[in-house]
């Protein structure tokens, strides 16, 4: 196929500029020198219609509901795999070999400790303190305890150490910053488990009494921490990408990340959605009653919408099913599944959904398998970063191998023109 252009006319004169085609043939129009030729920049609040980079890492079609990691289907994925594995796959760009899993998973055993150090700024933190906040801010530490990270030209091997440590010492430090907000003792890594019974041992296990591990709940965590691992050019993404572009260490840039993640419109809607539920059973309102609140305006159907997704969330789909299997096999009766589903049911037949194109994203059931898996809700978007990890390191580390240019979007003035100075005692 030829050369596609685009020609965009401003003030009378045509200007030409190139369309690039990505690998799944989706289309953009490279504006790059637009200010430089024009003097016009472009104007797209939210991003809403802006690429910012060029990535291998994920795809995912909104319309169609299409989401692969590195090709691969999320759905074989979260069916057959391992977080892990997936970790491998996002950061590395194939399933590993053998070998090559189990290297990783030694190289992530061997630094999966946390310097004793961290436990005193743990302790500078009160017991009530939002874990997502106690997590941002240990994971920055590091950069403390690894001061060569902060060195923008490191080697690859290097890098390397770096992304190993933080996959290893990020379910430590996520199950130190609740039991610190429990007051129990912290728990060490055991090396023996898998990485998702790690870390429900590290969560849960007392010293004073000898622990299970369920393997329903560990699969469980498996399903979540797959379908959460990477989603493009998310918000926190987006974060990890652009701060990573002044050549900010990795631990930093994750530590900005899990911030942009904490937002109820992003990752924080897991904890709003559970909560929103928890009101509508607790005030006895009808699911009808709580629509209508939705349609005028008066409060948001908690993980329902979605920018990119406009006929079904990929994810949701999974979790739906994960969560009426999940409960069903620990036994777990909530009754505000019957509530989400009766939510999901009313606004999938509702006009204003339906003309809105909102449907459940992963965040509608997700929360109520956390519950029922024992994980308290505060720390349900600490989840989401723990799955999250492996996908920011990987569009890190993709930014920094793409040498991409520090981000600085324009933008269009609205405030005053230039006015004078005037002293304090005439204004
Ligand atoms: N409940 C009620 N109305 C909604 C909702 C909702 N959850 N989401 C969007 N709308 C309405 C919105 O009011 C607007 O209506 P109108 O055209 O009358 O002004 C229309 O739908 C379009 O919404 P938008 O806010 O312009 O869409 P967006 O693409 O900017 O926002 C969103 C996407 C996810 C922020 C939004 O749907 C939302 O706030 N959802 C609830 C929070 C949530 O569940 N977030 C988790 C997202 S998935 C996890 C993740 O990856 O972050």
């Amino acid at each position: 196929m030829a050369d596609q252009t685009a020609e965009i006319i401003l003030d009378g004169k045509s200007y030409k500029f190139p369309v690039i085609t990505g690998s799944e043939n989706e289309k953009a129009i490279d504006i790059g020198k637009l200010r430089d030729e024009t003097g016009y920049i472009t104007f797209d609040s939210g991003y809403k219609n802006t690429g910012a980079t060029k990535s291998a890492i994920t795809f995912l079609d909104g319309e169609t509901g299409i989401l692969r990691y590195r090709g691969y289907p999320i759905e074989q994925l979260a069916a057959t795999s391992t977080f892990l594995e997936v970790a491998y796959l996002l950061i590395y760009g194939n399933l590993p070999t053998s070998t090559e899993q189990s290297n990783f998973i030694e190289r992530i055993n061997k630094r999966s400790l946390v310097h004793e150090d961290m436990k005193v700024i743990l302790d500078g933190y009160p017991s009530y303190a939002h874990p997502m906040g106690v997590l941002s801010s240990l994971v920055c530490s590091l950069t403390a305890f690894y001061p060569d990270s902060l060195n923008p030209n490191l080697t690859e091997e290097e890098m390397d150490l770096h992304i190993i440590r933080l996959l290893a010492k990020l379910p430590t430090m996520v199950a130190w910053s609740y039991r610190k907000s429990k007051g129990m003792p912290l728990n060490y890594p055991k090396n023996s488990l898998d990485y998702c019974s790690n870390f429900l041992y590290m969560m849960f296990a007392h010293p004073t009494e000898p622990y299970t591990i369920d393997p329903v709940v560990s699969e469980a965590l498996n399903t979540l921490l797959i379908l959460h691992a990477d989603h493009e050019q998310n918000c926190s993404t987006s974060t990890v990408r652009i701060v990573g572009s002044s050549q900010a260490s990795l631990y930093g840039s994750v530590s900005a990340g899990i911030n942009a993640l904490w937002g109820p419109l992003h990752g924080g809607a897991n904890q709003e959605v559970i909560e929103m539920l928890d009101e509508i059973k607790n005030s006895g309102m009808t699911v009808e009653a709580f629509i209508e609140k939705v349609k005028k305006k008066e409060v948001k159907l908690m993980g329902f919408g979605h920018r990119v997704y406009k006929n079904f969330d990929p994810r949701a789909k999974i979790i739906k099913v994960a969560c009426d299997q999940i409960l069903n096999k620990l036994g777990v009766k909530d009754p505000v599944l019957e509530i989400a589903k009766a939510l999901e049911a009313a606004a999938l037949s509702d006009s204003y959904f339906i003309e809105r194109k909102l449907y459940p994203n992963v965040d509608f059931y997700s929360g109520i398998i956390y519950r029922a898996l024992g994980i308290p809700v505060n720390m349900f978007t600490v989840m989401f970063a723990l799955g999250r990890l492996p996908g920011w390191i990987a569009q890190w580390k993709e930014l920094r191998a793409n040498k991409e240019p520090i981000g600085r979007p324009r933008q269009i003035y609205t405030g005053a023109t230039k006015r004078d100075f005037v002293e304090i005692a005439k204004r």
